[in-house]
């Protein structure tokens, strides 16, 4: 989604702030600018397109710019044109604005404006801070007091950058539910939406927290509480970013070197944690916590798209493994909802971004409930990791494709660990589930290695316009995850269902055009789901089975691949692995921009 990054320094602002913008372009957006400033000097330039465009642009200047601030789009307000990218000014053209986030009350501000003889030339909610500010400005004659009258006015979400031509030395931000992070550097500071903006040589970071503007100069730093009206005083955090992890390599797309990543990530996840030998799983991120969660007797995992359904397979492994109740809600659902909720209820949020707008409203609707609220985040430092109160890393190492495949594996991982974690071992699934997952990355190798064999399948399907995934049990929240991950990136309408469902109503698509994407793990399950495969056969639907040796098919159906035994509990971790195949696969037959489909973005920061 949106992304913004600003410079104020010793050295030219433009490259930081377009470096800071490339690293960001993989979040999704479909506009750019920026603004440079210095002394009485100050120059706009967008585009509708990319952002190696601005660089084009910029690559003619010759003076040198100690100022700048830039900004990636992804459109709300407004199509994605050249007038409703980001920087926004005032009337004047010397104030400058970048924002992340939706203005609720722009419409009443605008109008407000508009009455004051101000014009705007966009359809942006943005346009409205500039000519706030400018407004303000005009009374008071203080830019940081006409900026702080501004952001007591706004409603809604926003992480803001500001500069003001009249005032080069000095970058203003705020934010408020939506994330901005302030780099120290060695005499000057890189303002940015997320730290994968700040260049490798960057260590130190601020985070600045909801209601804090900050005024950034080269060398100095002065952050305010504009609620409380206060002065705060914080000291930076280190940050570590292995730039070697964000490179494709050898890879054509992201999509496809972070499914190859699955085998390390799941290593990564229980590294230290789960101890075969020792029959230990130890999570030191719940250990702050470890007696409350003594006395939990119900828990509501929150979280959207792909983190929701692994919340989905966590409710299987936690209510079997450690018996306690599980609810898994949207995000976007819980935060409306009006539902008793007491303090033996501890929700968890499960984000790989950790910067999801939604899933930050849920956990703040329950801040003043006495409620414990766990993460299971992959983005160290993130919005959601720092708000709970305790939480598991899912340490997958950044994810840049906006399907996200490799975070799934993370999460389910975790879930999988805190479902042992909380049945204090008192699970007869216990010692299987930690004995198993050690098993679990040389299996998805052994996945992998089958990759030539699901893209010549994926490939055969790749016209087809429907799609359907079933499967009973841990496979049914793995058959929604599989229609999503093909609908996102192949664009081809797709549906998940517990196969158990078929006969109360989809079974009246399928007909030779429809194919079914059967998840068919040995089981108690199987004979029922093969029930359904009969039904499906019957009726001249195409099937793709996906099973096990011991769960072979005896029918006639189009397509099987066959994948490695193992206990039920842990069998999403290998049946997502082909599904996250066989949907790249298609993409890429369909040639589609599979690391950046249309309309989405890779971290969803607005409501
Ligand atoms: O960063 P989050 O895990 O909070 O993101 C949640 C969803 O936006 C995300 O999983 C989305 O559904 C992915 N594009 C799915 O591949």
């Amino acid at each position: 989604m949106c992304g913004i990054v600003g410079y104020i320094g010793n050295r030219s602002a433009i490259e930081p702030v377009i470096e800071g913008l490339k690293a960001l372009e993989y979040r999704g957006y479909d506009s750019a600018g920026i603004s440079i400033i210095d002394k009485n000097n100050a120059k706009l330039i967008k585009t509708a397109g990319r952002v190696e465009r601005l660089s084009e642009e910029l690559s003619g200047l010759k003076e040198s710019y100690g100022l700048a601030i830039g900004h990636t789009r992804w459109a709300t307000h407004g199509s994605p044109t050249k007038a409703n990218a980001h920087p926004h000014t005032n009337s004047k053209g010397n104030i400058f604005v970048v924002h992340n986030g939706i203005i609720e009350n722009y419409q009443d501000l605008k109008q407000f404006l508009i009455k004051k003889g101000y014009r705007f030339k966009s359809n942006t909610d943005t346009e409205v801070i500039p000519q706030l500010i400018d407004y303000h400005l005009g009374k008071t004659k203080i830019f940081l007091e006409a900026f702080k009258q501004t952001l007591r006015e706004l409603r809604g979400a926003y992480a803001i950058a500001a500069a003001y031509q009249d005032d080069p030395r000095n970058v203003y931000v705020a934010k408020l539910s939506s994330p901005l992070v302030i780099g120290v550097g060695k005499h000057e500071h890189i303002v940015a939406s997320d730290i994968s903006a700040l260049g490798s040589d960057t260590k130190k970071v601020f985070y600045l927290e909801d209601y804090e503007l900050a005024v950034v100069s080269s060398d100095s730093l002065r952050i305010h509480d504009y609620k409380k009206s206060m002065d705060i005083t914080k000291n930076p955090e280190n940050i570590q970013v292995d730039s070697k992890e964000t490179s494709l390599g050898d890879f054509p797309h992201y999509m496809l070197k972070e499914i190859f990543e699955s085998p390390q990530t799941v290593q990564s996840a229980i590294v230290g944690r789960i101890k075969p030998n020792e029959n230990i799983v130890k999570l030191g991120g719940l250990e702050s916590v470890a007696n409350q969660l003594q006395y939990i007797d119900r828990i509501i995992i929150v979280a959207c798209g792909t983190s929701y359904y692994a919340g989905l397979v966590g409710e299987y492994l936690i209510e079997e493994v450690a018996g306690i109740p599980v609810e898994v809600q949207l995000a976007s659902e819980f935060k409306y909802r009006k539902e008793p909720l007491s303090r033996s209820t501890v929700v968890i949020a499960i984000s790989q971004s950790g910067e999801t707008a939604d899933t930050i409203a849920a956990l703040n609707k329950v801040e003043d409930y006495g409620i414990l609220r766990l993460g299971i985040v992959n983005s160290v430092g993130s919005t959601i990791a720092r708000m709970t109160d305790a939480g598991v890393y899912c340490h997958a190492g950044p994810e840049k494709s906006v399907a996200s495949t490799k975070a799934f594996i993370a999460q389910v991982t975790v879930l999988a660990e805190i479902a042992l974690y909380l049945s204090n071992g008192n699970s007869s699934l216990y010692k299987p589930v930690v004995n198993e997952l050690v098993n679990v990355p040389t299996k998805i190798t052994e996945i992998l290695r089958q990759s030539e064999k699901i893209k010549k399948i994926a490939l055969k399907y790749s016209k087809y316009r429907d799609f359907l995934f079933i499967g009973r049990g841990y496979m049914y929240p793995c058959a929604l995850e599989g229609a999503l991950k093909l609908k996102e990136v192949s664009y081809i309408h797709a549906e998940g269902y517990a196969a158990g469902e078929m006969k109360h109503g989809p079974l009246a698509m399928i007909e030779r055009n429809f194919p079914t994407l059967a998840l068919l793990p040995n089981g108690n399950l199987f004979e029922k789901t093969i029930s359904n495969l009969e039904e499906i056969h019957s009726r001249k639907g195409p099937i793709i089975a996906i099973h096990s040796q011991k769960s072979r098919v005896q029918m006639n159906i189009e397509d099987s691949i066959e994948i490695p035994e193992t206990i039920e509990q842990l069998q999403p971790l290998l049946f997502a692995t082909v599904l996250q195949l066989f949907s790249y696969y298609i993409a890429v037959d369909k040639k589609l921009d599979v690391d950046k489909p249309r309309n989405l973005a890779k971290s969803v920061t607005v409501e």
